[in-house]
């Protein structure tokens, strides 16, 4: 299954807080990133390793390493920016993409209005691992747009991280991208007539930014 719900009592309760309408704009930017790194460590379970020797005090040892690919964390905007802090302090060294994308408040269809994806040097290549971020999967528009404009640039692994997802979202992007895995903390029960996740947390960016 290309969408994996993480259940785990601390994503849950922290989500909690995400949800409630109390919580302030400083809050929300904070449980964003400490929620990112969470569902992050899932999303890299599999990463590939190869053998390697350390010296601890007392004497040497075999153990794994990560063979070392390039990571690029690849946000869509707004809302994907409150969670690259989070990625950056599981993987500092990563690269970072940029997808601009604003949904259109009548039709609930994405507009693209950026796009930067690093071509050079070196190269992207497949042992590169690209991670999507972005808090919302509603309809999934948005999403699956940006996997498709990141595979025209990307020969390698294709994850995505988003924080909270609805049914029809989670079906539309298993429908058109099933070659991606995408890690998301919790799935909600529907999408109303605007296209906002419920129960939800409102707008992620609007909240994150305090533009509400
Ligand atoms: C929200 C959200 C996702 C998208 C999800 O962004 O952050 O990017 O909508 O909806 P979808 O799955 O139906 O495409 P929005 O376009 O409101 O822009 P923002 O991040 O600037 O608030």
């Amino acid at each position: 299954m290309p969408v994996h719900v993480v259940n785990h009592p601390v994503i849950t309760h922290k989500m909690n807080t995400l949800r409630d309408l109390n919580t302030g704009t400083q809050e929300f930017r904070s449980v964003v990133s400490e929620m990112t790194l969470l569902l992050a460590y899932e999303a890299t379970r599999d990463l590939p390793v190869r053998p390697c020797q350390v010296e601890t005090p007392l004497m040497a040892m075999e153990s794994k390493t990560l063979t070392g690919g390039d990571f690029i964390i690849t946000p869509i905007l707004r809302a994907g920016l409150g969670m690259v802090q989070g990625m950056l302090s599981i993987f500092p060294n990563a690269k970072v993409a940029h997808i601009g994308m604003k949904r259109d408040e009548e039709t609930a269809l994405p507009a693209t209005y950026y796009y930067n994806f690093p071509k050079a040097p070196p190269n992207p290549s497949e042992e590169s691992t690209v991670i999507v971020v972005d808090p919302m999967l509603a309809t999934a528009g948005s999403l699956c747009a940006a996997l498709t404009l990141v595979k025209g640039d990307h020969p390698g692994t294709i994850k995505a991280i988003c924080l909270i997802a609805a049914p029809e979202g989670k079906a539309r992007v298993e429908k058109e991208h099933p070659d991606v895995d995408v890690y998301v903390g919790a799935l909600d029960e529907r999408l109303n007539e605007k296209s906002f996740i419920l129960p939800g947390l409102g707008d992620a960016g609007d909240r994150m930014f305090g533009t509400v």
